[in-house]
């Protein structure tokens, strides 16, 4: 981003403040779990939806509307969310206040707070906290990736044969069959595969060299925001293995997703390429 009337100043203050909004979030998130049964929902009969969900996206936008206004807002609990097409142009923070939520309420530690901060086009600052590991990821574009302040490197695994793969899947059972075939196809040529259950929690792994590689095809803006950039500021090579079907923006597409360490990410897009469209 060129424009000098975005400094350098505001966007390390917009980091701080998703930062401490993230774990001020995970820890309601926490609280609220260990409080007992969760109120629970299904959003289009398939998609659980617990009472924290709500409550912490609420408290994430009601912070975010005090301090900045003026600002957009998309998140996922949001109400007509699933059709937004915000074009980031002005400032617009961008959430999924439980990144994890079938994991979350089963008391597993695979969830995450996510929150992205975008501008002119770009996402410009990624958090993601995982409060159940007290592990911060944040990141501000061209700055670098931090794990709880520390920098933090894609792996350095050079073969896919020996990789770990991260995968995703949606909630319905829709097409479920043709994911699994890919599925196969990809854990024939790599050392084994992992699904966490929280896309953001797969890209940040990817970031700091635990996992190598992460592809998804169905997702939403609000999984991949925060950790797309914290990604790509670890190091990491990110792109697309089919065309851009949805016509997202580029920024925030969903469909079709592909990160890794830059040697395993072309091994990876070999397998998964659907395009007919290239570059
Ligand atoms: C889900 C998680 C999951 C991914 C799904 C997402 P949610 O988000 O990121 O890993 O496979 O596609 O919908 O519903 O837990 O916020
Ligand atoms: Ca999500
Ligand atoms: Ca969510």
């Amino acid at each position: 981003m060129s424009d000098s009337s975005v400094s350098n100043d505001f966007i390390e203050e917009i980091r701080d403040f998703a930062a401490k909004l993230s774990i001020r979030a995970g820890e309601r998130a926490l609280e609220m779990r260990e409080g007992g049964a969760l109120a629970q929902d299904f959003k289009q009969e398939v998609e659980l939806v617990t009472e924290a969900d709500l409550e912490v996206s609420d408290m994430i936008c009601d912070a975010i509307r005090q301090a900045y206004p003026d600002h957009e807002l998309l998140t996922e609990e949001s109400e007509g969310a699933a059709a937004a097409r915000p074009d980031l142009e002005k400032p617009t923070w961008i959430i999924d206040p439980i990144d994890g939520t079938v994991g979350y309420a089963r008391g597993h530690f695979q969830f995450c707070v996510s929150i992205a901060f975008c501008i002119k086009g770009e996402i410009q600052v990624g958090v993601v906290n995982c409060p159940a590991l007290n592990e911060l990821f944040t990141a501000i574009k061209g700055q670098g990736a931090l794990l709880n302040e520390e920098p933090i490197q894609v792996s350095q695994t050079d073969e896919l044969k020996h990789s770990l793969v991260a995968t995703g899947f949606p909630h319905g059972w829709d097409g479920i069959d043709r994911l699994v075939e890919r599925l196969g196809r990809v854990r024939n040529c790599c050392r084994d595969v992992r699904r966490s259950g929280s896309c953001a929690f797969d890209l940040c792994w990817v970031a700091c060299g635990r996992i190598d590689a992460y592809y998804e095809e169905d997702l939403k803006a609000w999984d991949l925001s925060g950790g797309k950039l914290i990604v790509l500021e670890a190091g990491a090579e990110y792109g697309f293995f089919a065309d851009n079907l949805r016509h997202e923006h580029q920024e925030i597409r969903g469909y079709a997703n592909l990160a890794g360490n830059p040697k395993v990410f072309p091994q990876m897009l070999a397998i998964l390429d659907e395009r007919t469209e290239h570059g």
